[in-house]
Order: C-alpha cells, then structure tokens, then sequence
C-alpha cells in the first residue's frame, strides 16, 4: 500500500522466489502453495505485488484455480489485498485490538509496536448537551479536549479525539500531553484508575481530512472506536473517539459463554 513509504516496492517476479520449490504430489499443493505465499507475506514488505495467477500457476506446474483459492485463503485472513485490475499485494501487518482494557500506548506495546504520539490540539471548552450527556455531566461543565494521531513504528495507527471532565483533572491542558499516555496521567498525576469501558466499534470509509492525519487515501476503510471510560467508582471519565486505518488494524473479540 502506497501509505508506507513513498517508494514502490519491486515487482516480484515467480522466478525471484523459492525458484527450487519441490511441489508434493496431486492433492497437498494447495497446502504447499499456501505455506509459500505465507513466506513470502512474512518477508515482503507490505505494498509489494504479488506475481500474476498465470506466472504463478505456470510456475508451480499447478492449475490456475488452485492458485486463485490459495491467494484467496489469504486475503481472506487480510495478509493479501486484491486490487481490481492491478493485482494482489502484500496488505499492511495489522494489529488486533484485544477485550483487554488497554491504553493505546499498551495496547500498541503488547504487539511489539513502538507507540506515539503527536498533539494537533488540546483545550478546555463548555460541554454543550451531547457530551455532557455522554460524560454525565451537566451542560454547562467545562471539558477538555484532546486531538491526537497515534502512531505505531512512527506511521499513523489512529486519529484520536477525547473529551475528559475538565473538573476531574485540572490542569490537564498544559501537563505536558504532547507525546505520552493519557493513562499514565490519569493514574499517576490524578490517581484515577481507569477500571472499565463500552466500546461501540463502527466501519466506514476516511474522510479527507482524516486521510491526511493518517497518511493515507480518503476512502479506504476505517474501524471507528468510540469508548466510554469509568473509573473503579463508576463515575465517567472520558468519552473519545477514534478511527482506525482498516489496513492496519484489527478487532478482535472474545466471549464467554456461561453454562448453568
Ligand atoms: C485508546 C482509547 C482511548 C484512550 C487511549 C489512551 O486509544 N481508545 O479512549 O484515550 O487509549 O491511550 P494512551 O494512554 O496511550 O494515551
């Protein structure tokens, strides 16, 4: 994907790689197949193509079919993007988003990212009813506003806005946000302790000017994220909203069932 570097990785042609790949009899080359574009996805930057179905099939003595159900297998599980017309890539390594609750700074850590940071703006405003409604605050109470894009390996993960009750952190606006984690502040400056969220996960395309925060394409597709923070006392700490790049990001859930 264009988003990563601005240089284009080189064509791969079939030739370039495993050139001496011994394919096992009738019946295990899809398996086979499968394992060697999963090598290639492994070692390939993302962005860069994948040969065509013909060079491949002709490559590996395998019919054209079985070729397209493999590199199909892999978009499916998002390690490989199609592209009408253009053919298939290698997508941008995701990242899972977990039921734990986590701080983006942990969240990005746990998947041996790098996380950041940059403040596009912080500021102390009047709630106004739908987010007084939302932190159960009254609407005249003061808010604080916070914009940032986060980053993971120094690329853009995520276009973040929170809203936190101004009265419950006071002097947040100039404690010095512009890299690290709003956790952290929360729980070491202000002794609050983030203890339970509602997450509501929509998907839509970028806008513009989101596109622009997270150095990408509008129109591509994004995870929005809002979260409703409380603390142990149950009180509503924060109410943010994020968007996250679709091509590298991913939710993933887990649930209980109970059996009685
Ligand atoms: C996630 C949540 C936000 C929260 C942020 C805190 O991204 N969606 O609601 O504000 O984590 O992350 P950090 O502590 O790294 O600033």
């Amino acid at each position: 994907m264009a988003s990563r570097s601005s240089e284009t990785p080189e064509a791969l042609e079939p030739g370039d790689l495993a050139p001496v790949v011994e394919m096992p009899p009738t019946g295990a080359k899809g398996a086979r197949l499968q394992e060697i574009f999963e090598e290639w996805v492994a070692e390939l930057p993302p962005g860069s193509p994948i040969p065509s179905e013909r060079d491949l099939a002709e490559h590996f003595g395998v019919a054209r079919m079985t070729v397209r159900l493999q590199l199909d297998r892999l978009a499916q599980r998002g390690l490989l993007y199609r592209h009408r017309g253009r053919g298939t890539f290698v997508a941008e390594r995701r990242v899972a988003h977990t039921e734990h609750l986590t701080s983006f700074t942990e969240d990005m850590r746990a998947r041996g990212l790098e996380p950041g940071s940059r403040l596009i703006g912080i500021e102390e405003m009047r709630a106004g009813v739908d987010l007084a409604a939302r932190l159960e605050i009254s609407a005249s109470s003061r808010v604080v506003r916070i914009r940032r894009v986060r980053t993971a390996d120094a690329e853009p993960m995520a276009a973040e806005q929170t809203h936190v009750p101004a009265r419950r952190f006071p002097g947040l606006v100039d404690a010095g946000l512009d890299h690290g984690s709003l956790y952290d502040l929360f729980e070491h400056r202000y002794g609050v302790q983030v203890a339970d969220a509602v997450q509501r996960v929509t998907v839509s395309d970028l806008t513009a000017e989101e596109a622009r925060l997270l150095d990408t394409e509008p129109g591509r597709p994004a995870f929005r994220i809002e979260r409703t923070t409380r603390d142990s006392e149950g009180a509503v700490i924060e109410f943010a909203s994020s968007v996250y790049r679709g091509d590298r990001y991913e939710v993933l859930m887990h649930a209980h069932r109970d059996h009685h």
